[in-house]
């Protein structure tokens, strides 16, 4: 076989055979087939597409290129979790304690990653000792006994998939939904779990801007999971404003807290219970979305997922007296309140300029080597559809430096657009696919 058949197959409509996707996959993670015909390969399949089969097979030969987790000596079915990314999206932190607290094993590889603030990590690191580096026996073992485990991805997790998304950032071959649901649906796979709930953001702090981009990826993903033999389901669900009130580390935490003790923002509960509604059906916990959505409100209100969190953070070396005394988390030295310049209806924020805005603040890693401020951020009063005077806070700013404090705030009120006639709430789930 060789490569430059391939691509003249690909770039003439061809379809490739599971054979041919192996010998590129395996050959491109070893090094023997160069960047350039592999970027040449990108671009056909960019313009010509994969059919159903052939995103399977990809996927499949990118997860099988490195490590699959072995959990299988973890009792019961095993649930993840998957966001595409947003902005102040703090669910794992909520949901992982609510769906452990019903039972359902949860062994997490998390990133840390770069972004508008820290990825879920960083976030718990708010949590003064929290720490995720536990041997493989360690994490089986916290798993089997409270449930909740989560490393940080130092397995060598879809390597070919992690050579290929650089190339293909630098190639303009990013944005293919085929090319992006195997990516993701690569890591999903070697992370082990047997049921895999995504969670497809849509909107201006998205990575798919328009919902029927998202309707395409959520269908193709949902494919490859059940191509593989997973239960996979996903919903997809509005970021045309941040999900809840905080965005940075410490306040989502304490945001996430404030949640798990019945006192959260609605659209985060509400997302947090369809999530796990489907976490609950896909390992055999509930039989309906509905019984699984009572099962996981009563977790909340018995308060057993809050006590799940602080046995969670207690067992990864943390001080879980923060979960009940949230002011031990670490607090920003300057608090003011951003006032609306006009007033009116909020019409819209941009959603990734409020993240930029907490990545100028320190909240997020611009590159691999940056510290995070785990105590920076925002905590929003007014979104979408809210009236607001002129002079009424629109948000509480969080920040060290008084440079950044006014950067950000200038970017913060820049993303705000308002209306004199009245607006709708935004729908919060748009489509489920199962
Ligand atoms: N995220 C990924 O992991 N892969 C892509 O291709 C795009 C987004």
């Amino acid at each position: 076989m060789r490569m430059y058949d391939l691509i003249i197959k690909k770039r003439n409509h061809g379809t490739l055979s599971d054979e041919e996707i192996k010998f590129i996959i395996q050959g491109y993670t070893k090094e023997e087939i160069p960047d350039y015909q592999m970027s040449a390969m990108m671009m056909a399949i960019y313009f010509q597409g994969l059919n159903e089969q052939e995103t399977l097979a990809l996927t499949m030969e990118m997860a099988h290129s490195g490590d699959i987790l072995d959990l299988s000596s973890i009792e019961g079915l095993k649930a993840d979790k998957h966001s595409t990314g947003g902005v102040g999206d703090k669910t794992s932190l909520v949901l992982g304690p609510m769906i452990a607290s019903l039972g359902i094993p949860i062994a997490k590889m998390s990133g840390r990653g770069l972004g508008h603030t820290g990825g879920t990590i960083d976030k718990l690191e708010s949590f003064e000792g929290f720490h995720t580096s536990l041997t493989t026996k360690q994490f089986i073992d916290n798993v089997n006994k409270i449930k909740l485990a989560i490393v940080g991805q130092t397995a060598n997790l879809a390597p070919a998939d992690k050579k290929l998304y650089a190339l293909r950032d630098v190639t303009a071959t990013v944005d293919n939904i085929s090319l992006i649901a195997s990516s993701i649906m690569s890591k999903k796979l070697a992370a082990g779990a047997d049921t895999i709930v995504l969670d497809v953001k849509t909107g201006s702090g998205a990575f798919m801007k328009t919902q029927e981009e998202a309707f395409v990826l959520a269908e193709e993903m949902v494919k490859i999971g059940q191509g593989a033999g997973k239960n996979t389901f996903a919903i997809i669900s509005d970021m045309n404003q941040p999900l809840g009130n905080a965005v940075g580390n410490a306040v989502e935490v304490k945001e996430a807290i404030a949640a798990l003790d019945g006192r959260g923002p609605q659209d985060l509960l509400e997302l947090c219970l369809t999530l796990g509604s489907y976490m609950l059906v896909g390992t055999q916990k509930a039989s309906t979305p509905e019984i699984g959505r009572k099962m996981l409100e009563n977790s909340i209100e018995n308060k057993s997922a809050l006590h799940k969190f602080a046995e969670f953070i207690k067992a990864q070396g943390g001080n879980e007296k923060a979960v009940f005394e949230p002011e031990l988390l670490p607090k920003a030295t300057i608090i003011e309140d951003i006032y609306s310049p006009k007033a009116g209806y909020v019409r819209e924020i941009t959603t990734d300029e409020v993240g930029v805005a907490s990545l100028i603040l320190g909240g997020g890693r611009e590159t691999k080597e940056s510290k995070i401020d785990l105590s920076v951020g925002f905590k929003i009063k007014k979104k979408v559809g809210d009236f607001v005077q002129k002079g009424e806070s629109l948000a509480e700013i969080h920040a060290n430096d008084l440079r950044k404090l006014a950067d950000a705030k200038e970017r913060f009120i820049n993303a705000y657009n308002f209306s004199e006639e009245q607006i709708s709430t935004p729908t919060l789930i748009k489509k489920i696919v199962t």
